[in-house]
């Protein structure tokens, strides 16, 4: 398969202080990649880094076009779409409101009203929720809103990081199947980062684990799940 996303050798950190040392990893078409590690591993930095919010060297490259000196904004453009540490809802504003954000740069109105009603079938509480303030979503429910508008920006490809966390084992895995789901049905790529291992390494093919901004160990998901020394030295399980 084709890569989608590429990095090479990537190094950043923050001022004075280096985080990644030369991280390399890719992402193909459709493909779904965990990154995971420890925290501090410098798996949050490497999704700033492909989103133009940290400065780096090496080269990021999405469908082969270098992202090097791109802000923000023309990443995003470009199809990627980043459900941040924290999930970065507005709780000022309402459901509809946030979703709206994911939307409002596209000019394809029938097939963003396409996308709303799968949004709203593969999360029916929010479409329950539409016209409430995000503030009076659940932990989980606030993740949903966050996957829900990243795909309505019709992205090529979804940085997720940390979808799990802070959420009862039972919402995780709706929200797990969930991401399948829209990667399976819309052919999204997904670079997702987590620091639960085995949830992960269920949904992805490939996986890397970062070690103090480094990739120590890469490999098929399936084998890394069933390697007992990499998951007692890196999965921690
Ligand atoms: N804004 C920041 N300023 C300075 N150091 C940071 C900042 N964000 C993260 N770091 C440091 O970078 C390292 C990697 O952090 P991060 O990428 O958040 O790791 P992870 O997501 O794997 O937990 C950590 O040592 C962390 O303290
Ligand atoms: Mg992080």
């Amino acid at each position: 398969m084709t890569a989608l996303l590429e990095l090479e050798n990537v190094r950043a950190g923050y001022g004075p202080t280096a985080v990644l040392h030369g991280v390399s990893l890719s992402v193909p078409e459709s493909g779904v990649v965990s990154l995971l590690g420890a925290n501090g591993a410098g798996k949050t930095t490497t999704l700033r880094a492909i989103t133009g919010g940290v400065r780096w060297t090496g080269d990021i490259r999405l469908g082969g076009r270098s992202l090097r000196g791109k802000p923000t904004e023309d990443v995003v453009r470009a199809g990627v779409a980043h459900v941040p540490e924290g999930r970065g809802i507005l709780t000022e504003l309402t459901v509809d409101e946030n979703l709206r954000l994911g939307s409002h740069l596209r000019r394809d109105g029938a097939e963003v009203r396409k996308d709303y009603d799968r949004v709203f079938e593969y999360f029916p509480v929010l479409k329950e929720r539409r016209r409430l303030s995000a503030s009076t979503l659940s932990g989980g429910e606030q993740q949903m809103l966050a996957l829900a508008r990243a795909f309505l920006m019709r992205p090529r490809l979804m940085l997720l990081d940390e979808p799990s966390l802070g959420l009862a084992p039972m919402v995780v895995r709706a929200i797990f199947e969930i991401i399948k789901t829209i990667n399976q049905t819309s052919r999204v790529a997904v670079l997702l980062v987590e620091q639960n291992a085995r949830i992960a390494l269920e949904l992805s093919s490939t996986a890397y684990v970062l070690e103090v901004g480094r990739v120590a160990v890469q490999g098929e998901s399936a084998e890394l799940k069933g390697d007992e020394s990499v998951r007692r030295s890196y999965l921690g399980y």
